[in-house]
């Protein structure tokens, strides 16, 4: 079976064989200056060049970028879904065009990892009232041989309201059981795994759009959505980079139903990737989010049984992650810094706890009871929520 480390060599290799510079594209914090608090795709870091600034590689590049996206956090547990994610990246930068990225895309996905192109399906964008078809890479589907489905805001990528932006061709893979069937809008077992991106327009605030002087290509794989269809699994939990959370969290929690532990796997995982990247919790910014991600992890490990802790957590399982994400970080400042957010967050619960235990608090709580226990006892509307549930209240 082809592991992630294998996945990511086959992928470089074959873009270097091409032409192509590897960048060094690696921490989930952007750097000085960036607004944005954390890297969100393998392009975001080569925004100045996608804009025509010139690349000290060249124009042609790959590499592998570890991404955080809280957009998705409701989703995480599904089958597809994680927020600290690897993605695999092609950009030409004003040098070849969105076809030969395609024609690319497909011989590796073909000859590099043998996925059969009878399980392969495009989308290409269909045209809006701004923009045309991208008749060119349609074209190249036809050619290609395979099916393509047309779509107007699936095809249209952005990074925002305004910027950098254009049409792009998503390549998806079946991963039913059966023949494939349907296309990718009426069937979700076509899952996603490449986009391909033409990054041809600036976005205005007043909607307007402006040709990009240069025209560049910007590509993302999903590294882990790809190695759960070369390693058929049900879901991206059970890829080889999971195995260690999957048979370990049963292990000292006792057993955990399938959503918690898909929670709890990518959460934890996630809280040591953003302290390996020297993220500190906090109650703002970027430390608000890795806060939130481990508060989110202990209400799913106490729902069931209060007595849990991070404390038993092995070393070796945050050893593991470091290591994977290449982190120099020491696992037991890493461990400390958890057990410190779990003592912190146990004893605003206990807090809230004897705050709801107040008559005022017995019946179904009001906007204005929220409000109240939010100002002037700081318990946020989701702690209370958790705290009312918790002791049937709620
Ligand atoms: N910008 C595209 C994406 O984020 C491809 O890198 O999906």
């Amino acid at each position: 079976m082809i592991t992630t480390d294998q996945t990511v060599r086959i992928f470089l290799d074959f873009f270097r064989e091409r032409g192509h510079e590897r960048t060094q594209g690696e921490s989930l914090v952007p750097s000085p200056g960036d607004p944005v608090l954390f890297t969100t795709s393998g392009m975001h870091p080569l925004t100045p060049y996608l804009l025509g600034r010139p690349h000290p590689l060249g124009r042609r590049l790959t590499g592998l970028q570890r991404c955080l996206r809280t957009t998705d956090l409701d989703e995480v547990g599904d089958d597809t879904h994680l927020t600290v994610f690897e993605m695999l990246g092609s950009w030409s930068l004003g040098d070849y065009g969105g076809p030969q990225s395609l024609r690319w895309g497909i011989e590796l996905l073909r000859d590099g990892f043998g996925i059969d192109p009878g399980r392969i399906h495009g989308t290409v964008f269909g045209g809006d009232d701004q923009v045309g078809p991208d008749l060119e890479s349609w074209r190249t589907w036809d050619e290609l041989g395979l099916p393509v489905e047309p779509t107007t805001d699936e095809n249209w990528w952005s990074n925002g309201p305004i910027g950098l932006c254009g049409p792009d061709s998503e390549i998806f893979v079946w991963t039913g059981d059966e023949t494939p069937r349907g296309t990718p809008t009426s069937d979700d077992r076509w899952v996603e795994v490449w986009n391909h991106v033409l990054m041809r327009y600036l976005r205005h605030p007043d909607g307007s759009l402006e040709p990009v002087r240069r025209r560049s290509v910007d590509t993302g794989l999903g590294l882990e959505r790809l190695l759960r269809i070369l390693q058929n699994t049900p879901s991206v939990f059970e890829i080889d980079v999971f195995q260690p959370w999957l048979t370990t969290l049963p292990r000292i929690w006792g057993p955990l139903e399938e959503p918690s532990l898909r929670v709890l796997s990518d959460h934890l995982r996630s809280s040591i990737v953003v302290l390996g990247d020297g993220v500190r919790p906090s109650p703002s910014g970027r430390g608000h989010i890795l806060r939130r991600l481990i508060r989110r992890s202990l209400t799913t490990l106490w729902r069931d049984d209060p007595t849990r802790t991070l404390s038993d957590l092995p070393v070796e399982l945050i050893d593991h992650t470091l290591q994977h994400f290449r982190q120099s970080v020491r696992p037991l400042e890493v461990r400390t810094i958890l057990l410190d957010e779990e003592r912190g967050f146990g004893r605003i619960l206990q807090r809230g706890r004897k705050v709801l235990s107040h008559r005022r608090f017995t019946r179904p709580l009001t906007d204005e009871d929220y409000h109240y226990l939010h100002d002037t006892h700081g318990l946020p509307r989701d702690l209370v929520v958790y705290l009312t549930t918790e002791s049937g209240l709620g």
